[in-house]
């Protein structure tokens, strides 16, 4: 995968075996997901899972990717999981011009994946949709993740300066990827590719 996979990457990992798609969410949003508190988007959901893990303990959830292939998957695994979830195709640097309004955002891996000039989009809408004093819990691929397989790696003072105006970050922590098993193009740190669990606030 490049530093900054367009949309055929996508598509074509989706087509075979997505490094990320390991059908459950990446562990802190489990550990974390009382800290959730009313509704939720899941900006860049991929097949589901973290979305419908929060729609199983009871939070109003939307999905959002930009593909139609992980979206139907989505709604799929919501139907046979008897799950509440919205799930919608929608372009994560475009939610400036959306009306809907969160009080949570969840961002497993989407962060990670934006050029410089997607990921000010990406912030500017996240602080269109998030509501005041609503947070954002951001999982991305951290700066000691050594090598270059995978996303971009991201420092904590490029988290600090991409939500620097509008918003307080109030912890950042270290975490681990879990990936799918015996991946034939990637290679990652043995326990998995080394991350970042940040929760920021909408001031
Ligand atoms: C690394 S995957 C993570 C998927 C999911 N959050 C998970 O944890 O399994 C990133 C996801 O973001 C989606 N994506 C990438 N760019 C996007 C954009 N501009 N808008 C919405 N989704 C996007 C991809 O299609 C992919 O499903």
């Amino acid at each position: 995968m490049s530093d900054v996979p367009d949309k055929s990457t996508f598509e074509s990992l989706y087509a075979g075996q997505a490094p990320w798609d390991i059908g459950r969410p990446q562990k802190p949003f489990i550990d974390e997901s009382d800290q959730i508190d009313g509704s939720v988007l899941d900006a860049g959901c991929g097949t589901g899972d973290t979305a419908l893990f929060l729609a199983s303990r009871g939070y109003k959830v939307t999905g959002i990717d930009f593909l139609e292939e992980p979206i139907r998957r989505a709604k799929r695994k919501a139907l046979e999981q008897n799950l509440p979830a919205t799930f919608l195709v929608k372009d994560a640097t475009a939610l400036i011009a959306w009306s809907e309004r969160f009080d949570n955002v969840i961002d497993s891996g989407l962060f990670h994946v934006f050029s410089d000039s997607d990921r000010k989009k990406y912030v500017e809408g996240l602080a269109t949709v998030l509501k005041s004093g609503g947070r954002l819990f951001l999982m991305c691929f951290s700066d000691e993740e050594p090598g270059t397989q995978g996303p971009r790696r991201v420092s904590q003072k490029e988290l600090h300066d991409a939500f620097s105006d509008g918003w307080v970050v109030e912890s950042i922590k270290t975490s681990r990827f879990k990936v799918a098993p015996n991946l034939k193009d990637f290679t990652f740190s043995e326990g998995g590719p080394k991350s970042w669990f940040a929760v920021i606030r909408r001031t």
